[in-house]
């Protein structure tokens, strides 16, 4: 196994050899994940050279590389992949928002759930939210003006305005923490789903790659159009079951802030991108709907092991 190998090669710097071919899509996206995750929190084992050894580096180029095909096909299939006009590309994003069917993990959450399932989602959801934000910050000192400033504006609020107990990551932590869930980094990655994975990794590879910013900001703006509206339904949901506190804080920190973040991403960060650098638009667009699409693959594998139709 792949990741196996890896995990043994982080822990021995002095370890070579070939790396082995992955033998499944959970192996492959582990894989990356850990190698990802060299270049944000590290693991306490690892040697912090690791991050840039240039065998390793080998092995991630060729994971992206596979990821990035499948992420770019799905993406020609949906038959979306035509450049709009530069300045229409807040309303290219809020077409392709408006057209997304994928199935609603906070519907089933606000109205049937139960503890366990939303539990479990919690689990699955800290993968993101306890980092949540960091992949975007790679993607600040490689936007022209106005980007940056409004990414930035996006950025001060989601670590906190300057305050670490408003860090929305930290804010999950409590969360987690007061429904009786591990706040540590990585405590779940062991149980993430495969699609999990893969979300987390689509968000990583777009934001390590300098050539992917427009991607990058395409995800950013997706992610916090679908955010606000199922925030509440997640704090109603956690009120339902008795989760209300520090976790429905975190969520309904999200109903507000969101709804601003909504056009900052969209106008500000990806609008002036596009005007700015105009063979960026469509790469943002395929950001969003890689967003959206590893969301719906997500959800739809989360509602069927819960026997629930989407
Ligand atoms: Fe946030
Ligand atoms: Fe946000």
């Amino acid at each position: 196994m792949l990741s196996e190998w890896l995990v043994a090669r982080l822990a021995e710097p002095g370890l070579t050899g070939e790396a082995p071919a992955p033998d499944s899509r959970d192996d492959e996206s582990i894989a990356l994940w850990t190698l990802h995750e060299l270049s944000f929190r590290g693991f306490e084992d690892a040697d912090e050279r690791a991050e840039w050894d240039p065998g390793l580096l080998g092995v991630r180029r060729d994971l992206e590389e596979a990821l990035e095909e499948r992420l770019r096909s799905r993406w020609s299939e949906a038959g979306r992949d035509s450049t709009p006009r530069a300045g229409g590309v807040p309303e290219a994003l809020e077409e392709l928002v408006a057209e997304d069917d994928g199935p609603s993990l906070a519907d089933h959450v606000r109205r049937h759930a139960d503890r366990d399932q939303v539990l479990e989602l919690l689990r699955q959801r800290s993968v993101y939210h306890l980092k949540e934000s960091d992949p975007s910050a790679f993607v600040v000192p490689r936007l022209p003006v106005r980007a940056k400033a409004a990414l930035m504006a996006l950025q001060f609020d989601e670590y906190g305005d300057g305050d670490p107990n408003r860090l929305h990551s930290h804010l999950f932590a409590r969360g987690l923490e007061a429904v009786g869930l591990r706040p540590e980094y990585g405590a779940y990655v062991d149980d993430a789903l495969t699609e999990n994975l893969e979300m987390n990794n689509a968000g990583s590879l777009f934001g390590l790659h300098r050539r992917l910013r427009g991607a990058a900001m395409g995800h950013l703006a997706a992610f916090e159009m679908t955010s606000s509206l199922p925030s509440r339904k997640m704090v109603q949901g956690l009120d339902r079951l008795g989760l209300a506190g520090p976790m429905a804080d975190y969520y309904d920190e999200h109903v507000e802030a969101d709804a601003v973040h909504e056009h900052l991403a969209a106008r500000d960060i990806c609008g002036t991108l596009a005007e700015d650098e105009p063979d960026q638009a469509e790469d943002i667009l395929f950001g969003a709907f890689t967003c959206l699409d590893v969301e719906a693959r997500f959800a739809t594998v989360m509602l069927d092991t819960w026997g629930v139709a989407g």
